[in-house]
């Protein structure tokens, strides 16, 4: 089999997809561009993307030897999967192995948001440090704050669990009640109007569909409490990210933690980059060797068993394919 994999790797995944036949690697740090990805994948049976690549019919038109192409990632917004399906390509994503490792980087953020880590080591750096400072860098308190899970999936259930250990109380909003979830980590039930105004903390967990663009815009932001701090964990989709720059501008909530924005990347010259009550990090929340390693294997599994005609373990259209092929 031919492989395409749309940038360097973890080894884990390579090595496994090495063993099965032929392998390119995209050798640049940045992703390529629509033409070169064309040219780069010619004639390949899989592609192993990641989120930075846009997988649409057109692209697919122009690949017409692709079978499966598996996402390294558990999010796959950048890939239309009916379109992909409507040509008999297998789709497949990597969750679960982030799960807990994208949690611990949301609590890292509800923390150092809070409690002002960045801008505080930052005054450290200029030389700013004098003395112990009795009003210096008050922040928020993390511990006994009511937590708002927006979207209470494997990653919005493991940030939750991270907040029992804080004391935190819990509300959460999904499409769907979870009686069990509600009992095992005492969270309540609301509507997002109604997290919104009570969480001090609200944090995202939701995939990014035409359902949840821009979730949060201008007037879910003014229904927030002035203290509240917003953790985008996600994608920079689910927010109205000017709306939010106004919020923070003019204190409508307190700060906010982005992992994820839209556009992604932020220009370096965006109002946002420039408030002190802003942390933005470079989507790295699934960024530890170990899972980085796992999303790298779980690609390659993926991928492997599609192009043997076997399940994929991880697969979002295996049935839907299997069933075109046979009819
Ligand atoms: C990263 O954002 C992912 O979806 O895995
Ligand atoms: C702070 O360091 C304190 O001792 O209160």
């Amino acid at each position: 089999m031919r492989v395409a994999v749309t940038r360097g790797i973890p080894e884990a995944g390579l090595e496994l997809l090495r063993r099965e036949g032929d392998v390119v690697v995209w050798p640049e740090p940045c992703p390529p561009s629509r033409e070169q990805l064309i040219e780069f994948a010619a004639g390949a049976d899989g592609l192993l993307t990641l989120l930075t690549e846009r997988i649409d019919g057109e692209l697919l038109d122009a690949l017409p030897s692709v079978r499966a192409v598996s996402n390294m990632a558990v999010g796959y917004d950048n890939i239309d999967v009916e379109a992909a399906t409507a040509r008999g390509v297998v789709v497949c994503i990597t969750p679960d192995v982030l799960t807990e490792t994208t949690a611990d980087f949301a609590f890292a953020l509800i923390l150092a948001v809070a409690r002002k880590v960045k801008p505080a080591a930052d005054s450290v750096l200029r030389g700013e440090w004098r003395t112990w400072e009795p009003m210096g860098f008050l922040g928020q308190d993390v511990h006994g704050a009511t937590l708002g899970v927006v979207g209470m999936g494997r990653i919005g259930q493991a940030v939750a669990r991270r907040a029992r250990g804080f004391n935190m109380k819990i509300l959460y909003s999904d499409q769907q009640r979870r009686p069990e979830i509600e009992e095992d980590l005492g969270a309540r039930f609301a509507s997002l109007d109604q997290l919104l105004r009570e969480s001090d903390i609200v944090t995202l967990h939701v995939p990014l569909t035409r359902e949840t663009r821009k979730l949060i815009g201008a007037e879910q932001l003014r229904s927030m409490k002035r203290s509240a701090i917003l953790i985008n964990t996600a994608r920079g989709g689910v927010v109205d990210t000017e709306a939010l720059a106004d919020a923070l501008e003019s204190g409508t909530i307190w700060a906010a933690g982005l992992d994820v924005t839209d556009p992604e990347p932020l220009p370096a010259d965006h109002r946002l980059l420039r408030l002190p009550n802003v942390l933005v990090t470079p989507h790295i929340a699934s960024a530890s060797e170990a899972t980085r390693a796992q999303m790298s294997r779980l690609a390659a599994e993926n991928l492997i068993a599609a192009l043997r005609g076997e399940e994929p373990p991880r697969s979002l259209n295996w049935e839907a394919v299997r069933g075109l092929a046979q009819s």
